[in-house]
């Protein structure tokens, strides 16, 4: 007999388990390089913009769809519209969940590596850091066992299921990872020259700012906040209507925002007091941050406690990814959690190895990208913002803007959604995600 349908034993355990699933690498790896290379602040703040008027009513929208048919995702847009294609969206989805926890599982198991990396010295006071980040991630061997060792602890957890599992994980990790940012801070701002980093990152200008970087800002919240793939509908699943939607949706999303900027403040004063260049790309992480670390007092603590957040940060995002894909098995294909989590697991895993290989090992290329390039744009292009898109655009029109309205105001706590509301994910939503899509590829 098929066990009845968990939920989160608390509300404080949904915002966790979805903070947890927002705060990832998107706030540590990819922000402060994205804001690095589009010039700092003035990034920030149309980061922020795009935040409020299309990352906050997604999040609201996908938790209400959820909790409103208790489905994963291709099941909740099922149920809401019978007979109509819309499903298509949730479909999209879970293969986002599994294009993107593939390649993100490489990304974390280098991570845990690099953990290691400044514990066994490779990392000292000058090594050649380029050299030990292509090392390693073009050898063919080791990022690929800290990769499965990743899908493991990920398997395990989600494979305990909503209640044991993901919740009771993101019950202890996500308050270690919010002492281990703090600390980070702290360390970064204290250096001193921190000064200049610190007004690379605060003060605005705007010269720098092209429409490439509203549709960067654009696809960078979409990754963020999770949003655009049915995590948040899956997640928001799991609750009943007695819980809040509104003010959860607002904690949410202002934890994801308020940890990438606590990121950027750990990170910008630390290249810039060492002197290192802003516009590293993605390699600021792995070949900046070592090299920040080493000059520092102590640096090979704190890049320890750096690369331990950034693994445990993975961890609670990784979840979500593979619960949707899960939760999709469990519910509509009948499947056992256990089973569906370790094929699921396996499959990712699969995936995984030739997004691994594509960084150097051998060479593999889509459309002339590497193949680790073109799950992260197929992603960041394609299925995150249409993805999103369709959802606000269902919301709205198929299932009507004040009828969702009024489902995420059932049994609202601190506050309600006024009107406001429904005029933003009809128009100012879609035309503004239309617009940034359109314009962003045209120029
Ligand atoms: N939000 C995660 C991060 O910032 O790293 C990545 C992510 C998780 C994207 C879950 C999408 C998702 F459904």
């Amino acid at each position: 007999m098929k066990s009845p349908r968990e939920s989160w034993t608390s509300r404080i355990a949904f915002i966790l388990a979805a903070a947890g699933s927002a705060v990832g690498l998107g706030n540590i790896w990819r922000f402060p390089y994205v804001v690095g290379t589009n010039g700092g602040a003035a990034f920030v703040l149309i980061f922020l913009v795009i935040v409020l008027i299309i990352g906050y009513p997604l999040m609201v929208t996908e938790i209400t769809l959820g909790r409103e048919t208790n489905k994963n995702p291709i099941g909740t847009f099922k149920a809401l519209a019978p007979d109509m294609p819309w499903w298509l969206i949730g479909a999209m989805g879970v293969l986002a969940g599994f294009v993107i926890l593939s390649f993100y599982s490489v990304v974390s198991g280098w991570g845990i590596a690099y953990f290691f990396k400044t514990l066994d010295g490779s990392l000292a006071s000058g090594a050649d850091y380029e050299g030990v980040f292509f090392d390693h991630v073009e050898s063919p061997i080791a990022p690929l066992v800290w990769h499965f060792i990743f899908m493991t602890m990920t398997v395990a957890i989600v494979g305990l299921g909503i209640v044991k599992g993901i919740g009771r994980a993101v019950k202890y990790l996500m308050p270690v990872l919010f002492i281990l940012i703090v600390f980070l801070v702290i360390r970064g701002v204290t250096l001193s020259g921190a000064s200049e980093g610190l007004a690379f990152y605060l003060s605005p200008d705007f010269s720098q700012i092209t429409w490439r970087s509203w549709l960067d800002a654009a696809g960078q919240a979409f990754f963020s906040l999770s949003l655009g793939m049915g995590a948040i509908i899956t997640y928001g699943s799991y609750l009943g209507k007695k819980d809040d939607v509104p003010s959860s949706a607002g904690w949410i999303v202002g934890l994801d925002v308020f940890i990438a900027l606590l990121a950027g403040l750990a990170i910008f004063p630390a290249v810039f007091a060492l002197g290192f260049a802003e516009t590293e790309g993605p390699g600021l992480a792995f070949i900046t941050l070592p090299a920040v670390f080493a000059e520092m007092p102590f640096g090979m603590f704190f890049g320890g406690v750096f690369f331990l957040f950034f693994s445990v940060a993975a961890l609670t995002s990784a979840l979500s990814l593979l619960e949707v894909v899960v939760s999709w098995l469990v519910d509509e294909k009948a499947m056992s959690r256990k089973k569906a989590t370790i094929y699921v697991g396996l499959g990712i895993f699969i995936l995984g190895i030739p997004a691994s290989l594509s960084m150097g090992a051998v060479s593999l290329n889509v459309f002339g990208m590497s193949f680790f390039n073109f799950l992260d744009f197929l992603q960041e292009t394609i299925l995150l913002p249409v993805g999103g898109l369709l959802t606000i655009i269902f919301a709205g029109y198929v299932f009507k803007a004040n009828r969702l309205r009024e489902s995420a105001n059932e049994n609202a706590t601190l506050f309600s959604l006024g009107k406001w509301f429904e005029y933003l994910i009809k128009y100012v939503t879609p035309v503004a995600l239309i617009i940034i899509l359109i314009v962003g590829f045209l120029l």
